[in-house]
């Protein structure tokens, strides 16, 4: 007879679960599989049956979550505990040996050992473990707020979800998932197939499944990840240098990449670049430079962060890669704010992997210094992920049947006479409602950062307008089903899932709605920035140009640009019409001015184990009062919090001379802040 009895079921689930990780493991890490895809499968079937039977038994780390869950409601923002860097550039070997000299400098002449990685050209990605199970997963977003995208990353199947030897109990660690050429290829096979837009470049589209809200897609599509570095153990002791940790975080699971290289002279570094530029492209990933990291972590430490960029790594970047082809005609795109852009129509040409059918031509004057012609062969250049650009034309092969571009005298939309303002490059259309611009201003407002109304793609922007339903982004709110409904090619499903979009996008947070108004130079950052200050649209609306020119981040081209924005009486008026239909134009919570709190300007580290709270909790209760927290005591901490065996940090603020609070201490300051702890020696 079988057994079902409760103590089996679950030592049969453990032991699957077991088994299911260290096959996975053998399989899409370390390349090396032990048993048959045949096996495999049924073990992960005989797992599905019992967790079916027994719904009490499944956890968020099963292996039967790699095939996808249930999809989001959408993604919650998280914020970084440390802000993810970025990396400073050299482009030829001068600036390299540049770099390399000024760390020697910094380093008061001590040789150095580095690690030398491929730059991967992929998303990168923040990994939170708690006792090595994995806890979220976050998008690197603006660097210090990302996107939690836990349940999209659990179906990769080279992100442990369970670590295996001995994990710490808390562990954060970065990577860059991606998707592999030959995945890109074929996603972009089947989206031709059915009509659908197809993806530049694996960058874009990994991107794009990452941020996919069902879990499902992003399990169809054999995502990739390398993990290169650690950012938080804790007080868990780890090793000293970055090489030795790439080797503990393999021992754990993690997938690092087998071409990383340990050299110890620039000579070497240079050999590394040189082997890869030759055969970067035998990867089955794109890569787009090499990263060189000093090894040593005290080192690190001492080189410091630069703004976001470390000064001990740099990104050797490959050179853009160039073809030549035909082209055909220049065409024009009017921008969001009225701008003719000019793009190059070209005979489509392969550049370093992907198809390249358009490139950028910024505008008439460059055109005409470069002196680019209908029908020249032009060499085109791309650079990772940027457009690809036309560099110039190649005039021995002219016929004589190339003609001269000039620019349009009305706007090729709506035929109102362009204006070419004083001291711009760009010409522009002045006619605020054209529909070229209102069509690039709807697209942005539904896009995914702005106010993400899914299934309202670019053709039904389109025909929105065409239809004349919308002639404002605030006309979206009061379109009817019936009406979609009457649309060709409209489905029921459809309609509903874009109604139900609609709505559920009268919600989205604030900054989002400021950002999706297209106000010129308002991006997603300028728009975080301005409402840390402001509660609402209308405190902005209220907010005089030299108000917004005194926060940190707004110059006056910003602040102009808000202050006019708020002068037309056809965005007032989309504004209080966006607010009659329910759109939230204000923060739930009320803020406060950052400058205002009492722990303002002042960074912490928590260690050791305290009493009354976990280090996270105590993190947050530090930044609620303004103070920020980090992970590392330097010259720059103010605190330290130091609870039961607090280790290493410890010593190094009493090395450094930081003033250390015992819990009892930092309780009682956080009951009364007071507003004084600026001068904290006298505190204490
Ligand atoms: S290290 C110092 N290593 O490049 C910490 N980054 O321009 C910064 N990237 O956002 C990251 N491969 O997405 C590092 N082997 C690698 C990388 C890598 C790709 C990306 C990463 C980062 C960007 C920095």
């Amino acid at each position: 007879m079988v057994d079902t009895s409760v103590n089996y079921v679950n030592r049969r689930v453990a032991e699957l679960r077991r088994e299911l990780n260290y096959h996975n493991h053998r399989y899409h890490v370390l390349d090396d599989p032990v048993i048959s895809d045949y096996a495999f499968d049924r073990m992960l079937q005989e797992l599905r049956q019992l967790e079916t039977e027994h719904p009490e038994l499944v956890t968020p780390d099963s292996p039967t979550h790699r095939i996808g869950g249930d999809p989001a409601e959408g993604f919650v923002q998280v914020e970084h505990r440390q802000t993810m860097l970025s990396l400073g550039n050299a482009f030829d070997p001068e600036s390299l040996a540049a770099w390399h000299q000024r760390v020697k400098n910094l380093l008061d002449g001590a040789d150095f050992a580095m690690t030398c990685e491929l730059k991967i050209d992929g998303l990168a990605v923040s990994l939170i473990y708690e006792n090595g199970v994995l806890a979220q997963g976050a998008t690197r977003g603006n660097g210090y707020v990302g996107e939690n995208v836990t349940q999209n990353l659990r179906t990769i199947r080279t992100i442990p979800l369970q670590l295996q030897g001995n994990p710490p109990p808390y562990l954060e660690v970065r990577g860059e998932v991606y998707m592999p050429v030959d995945s890109f290829s074929r996603l972009n096979e089947e989206r031709r197939e059915r009509g659908e837009p197809l993806f530049a470049n694996p960058r874009n589209s990994g991107a794009g499944t990452i941020r996919q809200l069902d879990p499902k897609i992003t399990a169809s599509r054999n995502m990739q990840i390398w993990v290169y570095s650690l950012v938080d153990a804790g007080d868990f002791p780890t090793p000293a240098n970055h090489w030795d940790t790439l080797e503990w975080l393999q021992s754990l699971g993690f997938r690092t990449n087998p071409h990383n290289r340990r050299c110890h002279t620039l000579e070497e570094v240079n050999a590394y670049y040189r082997e890869w530029l030759e055969r970067r492209h035998d990867l089955l990933y794109e890569a787009d430079g090499v990263v060189i990291k000093v090894d040593r972590f005290n080192y690190q430490a001492a080189l410091g962060i630069v703004g976001r960029e470390p000064r001990w790594a740099i990104a050797y970047k490959f050179p853009a890669e160039r073809a030549v082809t035909r082209l055909l005609d220049i065409g024009i795109n009017v921008g969001r704010t009225g701008s003719l852009n000019p793009y190059a129509l070209l005979e489509p040409v392969i550049v370093s992997g992907a198809t390249v059918r358009h490139a950028s031509l910024h505008n008439e004057e460059d055109i005409r210094r470069k002196d680019i012609r209908i029908g020249d062969w032009v060499t085109i250049e791309r650079a990772g992920d940027v457009i690809p650009q036309v560099v110039g034309p190649l005039p021995d092969r002219r016929t004589g049947e190339e003609q001269e571009f000039r620019m349009p005298e009305l706007c090729p939309e709506c035929q109102t006479p362009v204006v070419k303002p004083e001291g711009e490059a760009m010409h522009r259309c002045p006619n605020p409602s054209c529909p070229a611009q209102f069509f690039e201003l709807l697209k942005h407002f539904v896009s995914r950062g702005a106010m993400d109304i899914d299934g309202l793609g670019e053709q039904w922007c389109r025909i929105l307008i065409d239809q004349q339903l919308v002639r404002s982004v605030a006309d979206l709110y009061f379109m009817e089903r019936a009406q979609l409904l009457e649309l060709e090619r409209m489905g029921d499903r459809l309609a509903t899932k874009i109604m139900d979009n609609i709505e559920a996008s009268k919600t989205r947070p604030l900054p989002r709605i400021l950002f999706a108004l297209g106000i010129t130079h308002v991006g997603a950052e300028v728009a975080d920035l301005l409402t840390q200050r402001y509660a609402s649209i209308d405190q902005l609306y209220q907010a005089s140009e030299e108000e917004l020119t005194g926060i940190a981040g707004i110059g006056p081209k910003i602040a102009q640009s808000i202050y006019e924005y708020f002068q037309e009486a056809d965005n007032l008026a989309v504004i209080e019409k966006l607010r009659e239909a329910g759109v939230k134009l204000h923060h739930e919570i009320e803020i406060v001015n950052p400058s205002d709190l009492p722990w303002h300007g002042l960074s912490f580290v928590v260690t050791g184990a305290l009493a009354a709270m976990t280090r996270r909790e105590a993190e947050t209760k530090i930044k609620a009062l303004g103070g920020s927290a980090t992970s590392a005591v330097t010259r720059k901490t103010s605190y330290l919090v130091a609870g039961e065996s607090p280790g290493a940090k410890l010593d190094t603020a009493q090395r450094l001379g930081t003033r250390v609070l015992d819990e009892t201490t930092f309780l009682r300051l956080l009951s009364e802040p007071p507003a004084a702890l600026e001068m904290p020696g006298e505190l204490l």
